[in-house]
């Protein structure tokens, strides 16, 4: 897989140089680069030159004029060149000195004081050659048109030989959910040609919206593209055919493929709001407003469906010059075709003997009917489950295994697993490193099944994020997707490439690149302080160069910045904000405290937390801080199914008072309250006397996510030994929509009050 690159000029080079070091901030990292003293001088005397007949070549080298003409007092002439020495001042872009053998993409780059030369066998090499030239421009060679106007620019001189690991270097925009405009979407081509990344993968069409102008079925947009939000506004959007045609020919100059995602059977909502005939109820639905899986998706019993999809395909490929036209295929619920007439009648003339295995003929028949177009069908993973045909590019999103079926299956795969490349996902679960970290071919796969892994995207599903987020969440992750896919994994280091990442920060600024944070930005950190008998919390931060604050409440209610280490008593809340610069600042963390008499006590329990919810070990329950309503956030220990008892040794008998326990409330995960709590007490561990038991204050199946603390008040009763039992349901209710299910009790704490 690794890039064949035999420049002769370069092989002593390449014997001398270190593979990778942090004297350079070039995102994607190089294969082979060398930062080298002196600078080659930009000013209106230089000329961009190209040795090619080829127009695209010659696009190459206008793009490069353009972008330096765009930010400086002069823009360099572009010209033919045949000579074979390079002109001192010049910028060669040279497909002739390629000679040997070199990846089709690939290019070498020697940037010295009287001249450039970018040579590449192809136009796309020397347009990856220019991107890393300009990385070796100061950041304000980015800034906004018409902002600047620079006399001369300074490039650093080097030397660099490098070439992709894979070839699909995707992003796959969600542009259903939530609309993005054109502005928007070229603004996102160009950061991604900057890093290098070369497929843009247009999810279009989904139960929320229908984005996408079919000129034969005008009700797709007019009803599909618009929803009504649950506050009554109606949002939406679509792209007209020549916007799309704008956006593809504008990705193309920057040598990015537009692959359009068309969804079928199933995320067809929008579709059937404009054409209910097409499912198999034929009722009359709204597009939806709300997220997750829906039961109605395109028949597949109706001739008709088959026919209007292939229609709408007919337009599509017209619009698309991509080779792959992805047809979604995730998701699809089997009920409506188990009761639908049409589709048990095809299941029976086809010989299908389940849901599964009509969708592998349905998916087939779409796939053959781009075949006879020369196309080709991709379909994430839940496609391999029916059968489907040999050119079928398969996307492995839930893990790998779908890639390593597929690989192995001689399909072609194409990488972007939940646990790395779902960008929608929080940066709690899915960080810089996270991503960072991610191996795109499995270590089962045999060579030859390693070589269909054509490479991976990042998924930007965008549920919960309109495009004023929207950026946050892509940078600063896709930096790290941009390397995975281009960078050999040798020459991966995580710690390298964070520090390139601090250097590009004045480059994204520069682009206008809204980018977040590469990880939570702060974090308490609470220790306790046994001398005080109270807590002692700081502050962490999850990447370099942010400034933090700590912020308590004043006796009036009002915020103030307070230093850390902060000194905590009682009960009550600190917050936390992280900075990085004028605009990007953190939502503020808070940290709910109660520092109580049973700190760090030594706690028993009847049964172990779940492995999966451990909350931050031993003494989750009494560390004197509160969890949030997101039981992930570590805080929280989770129980499966049935009753918990807790006993905790206070050390000395205790005149007891107030004692409580913190519980959660989240029915839509399957967490519910206990039905009752009862508290006990001991002198010697034996015999307890028990309290009456505490019920709930809230309805069972309240669906929003809330804490209870269930509390007694014990009344001065002297003990040392507290016993907490709670009643559990084992499974969830009948009401509930998983009923039957393990029911989960979740914990975050056992406050006591006590006199001596
Ligand atoms: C998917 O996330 N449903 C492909
Ligand atoms: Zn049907």
């Amino acid at each position: 897989m690794s890039p064949r690159l035999y420049f002769p000029v370069f092989a002593l080079f390449l014997l001398v140089t270190p593979p990778l070091s942090a004297q350079h901030a070039i995102i994607p990292a190089p294969v082979r680069a060398a930062i080298q003293m002196g600078a080659f001088h930009i000013d209106a005397e230089t000329a961009v030159l190209y040795d090619s007949d080829s127009a695209d070549v010659r696009a190459v080298a206008e793009y490069l004029a353009s972008r330096i003409g765009r930010v400086s007092s002069f823009t360099p002439a572009v010209r033919h060149y045949t000579g074979t020495s390079l002109p001192r001042g010049s910028i060669l872009l040279s497909i002739r000195s390629a000679e040997g053998e070199v990846h089709p993409e690939g290019y070498a780059l020697r940037v010295a004081p009287n001249g450039v030369r970018c040579s590449a066998q192809s136009a796309a090499g020397l347009f990856y050659g220019v991107q890393t030239f300009r990385q070796l421009l100061p950041p304000r060679f980015e800034s906004v048109a018409g902002r600047d106007t620079v006399r001369g620019w300074d490039a650093k001189c080097c030397l660099i030989v490098d070439a992709p690991r894979f070839t699909w270097r995707g992003l796959m925009l969600d542009c259903a959910r939530h609309f993005l405009d054109v502005d928007f979407i070229k603004h996102t081509i160009d950061v991604m040609a900057l890093l290098k990344m070369n497929r843009l993968h247009w999810h279009l069409t989904d139960d929320q919206g229908w984005r996408l102008e079919i000129r034969r079925y005008p009700a797709l947009t007019a009803v599909g593209a618009w929803r009504r939000e649950a506050d009554g506004s109606r949002y939406g959007g679509f792209y007209t055919q020549e916007q799309v045609r704008d956006i593809v020919a504008y990705a193309a100059a920057r040598h990015i493929t537009v692959v359009p995602e068309i969804e079928m059977p199933g995320h067809a909502r929008a579709a059937l709001a404009a054409y209910p005939s097409l499912s198999c109820t034929q009722e009359s639905l709204p597009v939806p407003h709300t997220w997750g899986v829906f039961e109605d998706v395109f028949c597949a019993g109706k001739d008709e469906t088959v026919s209007f999809l292939q229609d709408v395909l007919t337009e599509v490929i017209d619009l698309f010059p991509a080779r792959e036209i992805h047809l979604g295929g995730d998701e699809v619920p089997p009920h409506r075709w188990r009761e639908c007439a049409d589709c048990r009648a095809r299941m029976q003339r086809e010989g299908l003997t389940d849901a599964s295995a009509l969708q592998g003929w349905f998916m087939s028949r779409m796939a053959s009917y781009l075949a006879a177009q020369g196309r080709r069908m991709i379909g994430w993973d839940e496609i391999l489950a029916g059968g489907l045909p040999d050119d079928a590019v398969v996307q492995s999103w839930r893990g790998m295994d779908g890639a390593v079926a597929a690989t192995r299956a001689g399909h072609d795969a194409i990488v972007s697993p939940t646990s790395h490349a779902y960008f929608d996902y929080a940066l709690r679960t899915t960080d810089l490193e996270q991503v960072y970290s991610f191996e795109p071919v499995p270590t089962v796969l045999k060579s030859a099944e390693a070589a269909r892994i054509l490479g991976g995207e990042a998924a930007m599903w965008t549920e919960r994020a309109p495009q004023s987020v929207i950026e946050e969440k892509i940078h600063p992750r896709l930096l790290a997707m941009a390397e995975v896919l281009w960078t050999p994994p040798l020459q991966r280091n995580f710690f390298l490439f964070r520090r390139r990442v601090q250097e590009y920060y004045p480059r994204l600024d520069s682009l206008g690149v809204r980018y977040g944070f590469e990880a939570p930005p702060v974090r308490f950190v609470a220790a306790h302080d046994s001398t005080a008998a109270g807590l002692s919390v700081s502050l962490k931060a999850g990447q370099p160069g942010l400034q933090l604050q700590a912020l308590r409440f004043g006796p009036e209610g009002t915020a103030r910045e307070v230093d850390v280490p902060v000194a905590l008593q009682g009960r009550g809340l600190l917050g936390a904000v992280a900075r990085k610069n004028a605009r990007l600042r953190s939502d503020t963390a808070l940290l709910r405290y109660d520092v109580h008499d049973a700190l760090f006590a030594p706690v028993h329990y009847s049964r172990p937390a779940s492995r999966h919810y451990p909350g931050s070990g031993d003494s989750t329950l009494v560390d004197g801080i509160y969890g949030s309503t997101d039981h992930h956030d570590g805080r929280w220990q989770g129980f499966p199914g049935g009753d918990v008892v807790l006993t905790i040794d206070l050390g000395e008998e205790r005149a007891l008072q107030e004692l409580s326990i913190g519980c959660l409330q989240h029915a839509g995960a399957g967490i519910l309250l206990p039905r009752s709590v009862t508290f006990a007490f001991s002198r010697d561990m034996v015999a307890y006397t028990e309290l009456p038991a505490v019920t709930p204050r809230q309805e069972e199946k309240d669906m929003a996510r809330r804490r209870a603390a269930f509390s007694v008040d014990a009344g001065g009763m002297r003990a040392r030994f507290l016993r907490v039992h709670c009643n559990v349901r084992p499974v969830l209710p009948d009401w509930h929509s998983s009923a039957g299910e393990q029911a989960w009790l979740f914990l975050d704490e056992i406050s006591v009050r006590s006199a001596p």
